[in-house]
């Protein structure tokens, strides 16, 4: 892969179609062939996208968020949960209308919702105008899609699921200049009860540690300040190679790699979070203080349900390790409410598991039955009334939670990168090493640079001013 925002070749099986594609692209589109991407769900979609930009980028493409002016138009989706999907159907019916004004777009979908088989049948019968329809781990072929799509093929429908290492030597065109993602790893093989990831991504596969070196060597050198590990269950990284370099010594390396930016990492699973990882956050001084760890509910019984393989009692004994070693530690985290069999009772122990740890920030979800998933099948007799009301008091929690510790953070000191504009003109925004975010007057010229920010108060954003 690689990390600069220039044009690049592939050396992975599909160069042979670049210089073909670029003279169709004239013929047919004229100089300055245009090409949209847009992304739904997580950062590894944003990722992916940003490879997929990366390959229209070296086929000739210019990249525009204008669809109406796009020549070739593709949606990255996701299947997490309906209401996504939704989403998605909603977005391509669009592009009956695009494809009046423009009979030559090429429409494509890929990602997750993609991958489903059901999914993909759907699109073949009822939305007749989607060219390319292809899978998560096929998306490094898009050249040759792109190819017989061009040579007047009949439309492409490529799901095979091969779980073969991850290809390597993707060109990418990343959207931020000084933060950026970097995967490590693809896949999951945990099986929770109600997601519809390991069918969608397949196994977990480990890019090798040269390569992701390599490749955070290289943002680095091109002014990365902040990389961001990703993976479905970045704390498996490893797992089953020869290799022998665990997500731990991963982050030393790069950790040790020359230079002054801020390594993230996300998601981790709660049952291979070690106490050697919790030492590397500690010891690693680029190592953010952060740690995002999806407990999912707060009652053993519904864990066991969920097949998540720990229980509260070691999610929190863990929690208590984590707070030891890294007493700074902004601690994140995922939450089901109304997953299948849950009750009030059940609920009431995700309530006060929130109580106790005091996270930074939370995702929370309702739950959504996924397509031959084992939760998908199991009793749910809540209604999403019920479960609505369970959700507000959630979040009723989480604010009550975050408010009690906003003083925590007037007076202190925070490192954080210069990131947008703030709220009005002369202001700009960077978070704490959990999620918070803090406005403070700078110019321009500082975007992208670190400065240490003192916080002085809180009005809907923490407001502080540069102290160096
Ligand atoms: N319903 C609701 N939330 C889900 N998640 C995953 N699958 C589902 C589902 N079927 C949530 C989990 C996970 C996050 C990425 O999405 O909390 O950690
Ligand atoms: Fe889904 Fe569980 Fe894998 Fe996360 S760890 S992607 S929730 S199966």
């Amino acid at each position: 892969m690689f990390s600069v925002n220039e044009k690049v070749l592939f050396e992975n099986g599909q160069e042979g179609y670049v210089s073909r594609i670029r003279d169709m692209l004239k013929i047919e589109y004229g100089e300055s062939p245009k090409a949209s991407v847009v992304t739904f769900g997580c950062q590894q979609n944003v990722s992916d996208s940003e490879h997929l930009k990366g390959i229209l980028f070296s086929l000739g493409y210019s990249i525009t968020d204008n669809l109406e002016e796009a020549d070739f138009i593709i949606y990255n989706t996701c299947a997490v949960r309906e209401h996504a999907q939704d989403r998605v159907y909603g977005n391509i019916g669009k592009v009956k209308g695009y494809k009046k004004k423009k009979p030559n777009l090429i429409a494509a979908v890929c990602g997750c919702m993609a991958q489903q088989e059901i999914v993909a049948e759907k699109i073949k019968k009822s939305y007749p105008y989607i060219d390319i329809v292809f899978g998560t781990q096929v998306s490094h072929r898009l050249p040759e899609f792109i190819y017989k799509r061009l040579s007047g093929s009949k439309r492409i429908f490529e799901l095979s699921l091969p779980n073969e290492p991850i290809v390597e030597d993707v060109p990418v065109l990343r959207d931020g200049k000084f933060k950026g993602w970097l995967p490590i790893m693809n896949g999951c093989n945990n099986f929770c009860t109600y997601c519809i990831v390991p069918y969608v991504r397949g196994r977990e596969r480990s890019r090798e540690p040269q390569k992701i070196l390599d490749e955070a060597k290289a943002m680095i050198e091109a002014g990365y300040k902040e990389i961001t590990l990703l993976g479905q269950n970045v704390n498996s990284y490893g797992k089953g190679c020869e290799h022998g370099v665990t997500f731990a010594k991963l982050l030393r390396m790069i950790n040790d790699i020359e230079g002054d930016f801020v390594i993230r990492f996300m998601t981790s699973h709660p049952k291979d979070c070690t106490e050697e990882l919790l030492e590397t956050i500690r010891d690693c001084k680029k190592v953010s203080r952060h740690l995002h760890l999806p407990f999912q509910s707060g009652s053993s019984r519904i864990l066991k349900l969920m097949n998540r393989y720990y229980d509260r009692e070691t999610y929190l004994s863990l929690i208590k390790k984590a707070k030891e070693l890294i007493p700074d530690v902004s601690l994140t985290s995922d939450i089901i409410v109304g997953f299948p069999g849950e009750t009030y009772e059940d609920f009431k122990e995700t309530l006060s598991l929130v109580k106790e740890v005091e996270f930074s920030s939370l995702f929370t979800f309702i739950y959504s039955p996924r397509n031959n998933t084992p939760a998908a099948s199991m009793p749910d007799i809540i209604s999403r009334k019920e479960k609505g009301k369970w959700f507000d008091e959630l979040l009723r929690l989480q604010e009550e939670i975050a408010e009690k510790n906003i003083e925590k953070y007037i007076g202190k000191t925070y490192r954080v990168i210069c990131d947008d504009f703030g709220s009005s003109e002369g202001y700009m925004s960077g978070h704490t090493n959990g999620t918070a975010v803090v406005e403070f007057k700078a110019d321009e010229e500082m975007l992208g640079r670190f400065v240490d920010i003192k916080i002085n108060s809180y009005e809907g954003v923490f407001k502080g001013e540069i102290i160096n």
